[in-house]
């Protein structure tokens, strides 16, 4: 594994210092389901316009540090896909990137900047990509995870999806060597989840 961090993009904040935090430096707390942050934030999400575009740049830069997403064996274009976002105060605060794969809604990047997370934004662009699903007949989504990325682990069977498969080693193959990625966890596999769309729920 890399010593160094290959990702040096703040991706989490610390909610004891404020410090945006890259991959690597970021820790778990458990806490009990009242000590939650607070979800008051006002925002919107919509579908992405043309005028979106240097934002959603913007973005994946900050996550990924492009906007290609090599998942399920493909690159996928963020800037070909469709694009749900949220805004606070007409600012981009999160990204949720689709694309349609074999019939299927594939979800290829989500992002909420570190000082939008923990008020329900992510889940709010996870409601309007199932509902994009419904609405296109769409009967199943799905998204691959790194291994070491817990809250979004997390976050995805908090939201009814269920591990279907596993890519072992795929981001090895991929990258070359395995990168530390959350908590300096090393990333080695691809954790393929889904959840089907019920068309009346
Ligand atoms: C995972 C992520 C999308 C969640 O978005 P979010 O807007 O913070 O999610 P929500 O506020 O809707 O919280 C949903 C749940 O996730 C938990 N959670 C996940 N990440 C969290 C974070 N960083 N801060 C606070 N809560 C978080 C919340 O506690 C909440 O739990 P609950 O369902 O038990 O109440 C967001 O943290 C994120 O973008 N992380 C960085 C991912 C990234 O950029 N990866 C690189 C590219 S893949």
């Amino acid at each position: 594994m890399k010593d160094e961090f290959d990702l040096p993009y703040p991706q989490y904040r610390c909610p004891q210092c404020d410090r945006d935090l890259p991959l690597n430096e970021a820790r778990m707390t458990i806490t009990c389901a009242e000590h939650q942050p607070d979800a008051d934030l006002s925002f919107v999400v919509r579908e992405a316009r043309r005028g979106d575009k240097s934002s959603i740049e913007a973005i994946c830069d900050k996550a990924l540090g492009e906007v290609e997403v090599d998942t399920f064996g493909k690159t996928f274009d963020v800037m070909r896909g469709v694009n749900l976002i949220a805004e606070v105060d007409d600012k981009l605060a999160g990204l949720l990137s689709l694309a349609i794969d074999r019939g299927e809604l594939v979800i290829v990047l989500l992002s909420v900047y570190p000082e939008f997370q923990g008020h329900g934004v992510g889940s709010a662009l996870l409601r309007a990509s199932t509902a994009y699903a419904r609405e296109h007949g769409i009967q199943c989504i799905r998204v691959g995870v790194s291994n070491d990325d817990i809250p979004l682990m997390y976050f995805y069977q908090r939201h009814s999806f269920a591990i279907y498969d596993i890519a072992v080693g795929k981001l090895v193959d991929d990258s070359g060597s395995a990168v530390a990625g959350f908590s300096g966890i090393p990333s080695r596999d691809e954790i393929r989840l889904r959840r089907p769309i019920c068309p009346s729920c």
